[in-house]
């Protein structure tokens, strides 16, 4: 597991808390779009079957997160929005090159980032909920994170040299944390 270069703020972490509501609408979003990039490695790398193999699972295991979640706001009486744009994401997404090999491994480690900060920020939720189902279903979470992060991860190193993957993560890490700190503080997990 790879460091994060900057930790989620106590802010964050408040506004979370304080309109979980709000923010269990976004995750949920969050969820389905993590289920939906498994898939588009299938559609995008079919040569690749183990590839394609991890990443049904992957895609399968973050829909079910999403139904969770989906689950929690039917018992609350919430309504979802349309779609939004993750800002986080779409700031991740900006380090992908173009070349194809490069393009391959960026798009291997970005959810491995990714996924490192859900880590993060589940487990900081987590401990934040009262003792119960919902804290036990985001301590779930967090440990489906950081498995999601080493499955990502390991096929960059599966595909690349380890010194090609160590530079392109460490460039990668700074660029993250300039888009975190960049982000507005809000009940959301970006
Ligand atoms: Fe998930
Ligand atoms: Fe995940």
């Amino acid at each position: 597991m790879f460091h994060l270069r900057i930790s989620s703020s106590t802010d964050w972490l408040n506004a979370v808390m304080g309109d979980f509501d709000t923010f269990l609408v976004d995750h949920a979003a969050c969820e389905r779009k993590a289920s939906a990039t498994g898939m588009a490695f299938v559609v995008r790398y079919p040569d690749r079957l183990d590839l394609v193999d991890a990443m049904i699972g992957f895609a399968r295991e973050e829909l079910e997160h999403y139904h969770r979640v989906i689950q929690e706001i039917i018992r609350r009486g919430l309504t979802l929005g349309p779609d939004t744009k993750d800002v986080y994401i779409e700031g991740l997404l900006e380090f992908i090159r173009k070349p194809s090999d490069e393009r391959f491994l960026d798009r291997l480690l970005v959810p491995a980032v990714a996924e490192a900060r859900g880590t993060e920020r589940f487990g900081l939720i987590a401990n934040a909920l009262p003792p119960g189902e919902l804290a036990d279903f985001y301590s779930d979470l967090t440990e489906s994170e950081a498995r999601h992060h080493g499955l990502f991860l390991s096929f960059a190193h599966r595909y690349f040299p380890k010194t090609v993957v160590r530079d392109r993560l460490s460039l990668l890490l700074d660029h993250e944390a300039q888009i975190l700190q960049a982000l507005p503080i809000r009940a959301a997990l970006h």
